[in-house]
């Protein structure tokens, strides 16, 4: 198969850590985390472990495992009637508090939701990227970044101390832990190694599910067709950040509507946090979203999507113009 050796010694670790997941109950993917590769690259390891040490590794969990995780979890919100209110794309940055985010935290003032929702890339993480500083960009520092986010996010808190707060991965948020894993994964588990250290009171999963109707998850497809993409490939309304881009897509067939949902971005298309489009115009729609779902005694279920789009001097919130 064009496998080659490794070093044993290696392989052994390597296999302590497979069967050790094989034990807990742990997937292919959670390995691949620790290992800090990815989830093709960890299978191919397992190969030429197995091949080196002349030994067969057990197989790991299915996708059965994924709901034990929290990491990893798909949460399950099983309701008649849910009131949520979602937005993506924050890149929080210190001094850049966008006229999005104003109007949001208004709208977390003056109405009330059974879920807040941060979809995703609340954090931006430029000092633990994986790509190199721009031309003579002078990195922010984690721990300053960290506590600015920490610090508004608070500001979401205190407005909705009722609702149950949910925070999507985004890929900007899994830097950190993606770093740990690469360069120091002996410290995974310790405190502040995760970026769930830093948002106690958040809630954080994979993805959420709306009685099996909707899925609400930081991305899938991202070309500018990604809504109607996810709408037609999921076979259920999908919610999604990542493109920054504020629409619905409604898609129709025998089975009956669903939507395809890009939730904006709660950013300053401008600010420092976007260097790297350079001074290219960008296609991005600051706003977020609110969302009503209702099910019926005969199965239907009413999914009712709201865009705020923060483009307008005065945007619209549950049919009211709002001014700060
Ligand atoms: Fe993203």
């Amino acid at each position: 198969l064009g496998l080659t050796k490794r070093a044993p010694e290696e392989c052994q670790d390597l296999a302590r850590v497979w069967e050790d997941a094989a034990r807990r109950g742990l997937l292919t993917q959670d390995v691949a985390n620790s290992w800090g590769v990815s989830l093709r690259r960890a299978n191919y390891l397992r190969r030429q472990i197995e091949f080196t040490l002349g030994i067969k590794l057990p197989s790991l969990g299915g996708s059965k495992g994924v709901e034990t995780l929290p990491r990893f979890e798909h949460y399950k919100i099983d309701k008649k009637k849910v009131r949520a209110i979602i937005a993506s794309d924050w890149h929080i940055w210190p001094g850049e508090v966008s006229f999005a985010e104003r109007i949001f935290l208004k709208t977390l003032e003056d109405h009330t939701f059974d879920y807040v929702i941060l979809n995703g890339d609340v954090t931006d993480q430029p000092s633990v990227s994986r790509h190199g500083a721009l031309r003579g960009e002078e990195r922010l520092a984690l721990v300053d970044e960290l506590e600015e986010a920490q610090a508004r996010v608070k500001e979401v808190e205190r407005r909705c101390k009722k609702a149950k707060r949910l925070f999507t991965w985004g890929n900007h948020d899994e830097r950190l832990d993606k770093n740990i894993a690469r360069n120091a994964p002996e410290l995974a588990g310790l405190k502040g190694t995760t970026l769930e250290d830093y948002f106690k009171k958040w809630h954080f999963c994979l993805s959420i599910d709306i009685n099996g109707r909707v899925v609400i998850k930081h991305s899938w497809h991202s070309s500018i067709h990604a809504a109607h993409a996810n709408a037609v490939k999921s076979g259920k309304t999908m919610i999604t950040g990542h493109t920054h881009r504020l629409l619905t897509r409604p898609y129709n067939d025998y089975t009956g509507i669903r939507y395809g949902i890009e939730t904006g971005t709660l950013a300053g298309t401008m600010g420092p946090q976007f260097r790297y489009v350079d001074n290219n115009p960008r296609d991005w729609h600051p706003g977020f979203l609110i969302l009503e779902t209702e099910l019926y005694k005969d199965g239907s279920m009413d999914v009712r999507p709201q865009l705020v789009d923060c483009t307008l001097k005065k945007p619209v919130v549950y049919g009211q113009t709002v001014e700060l």
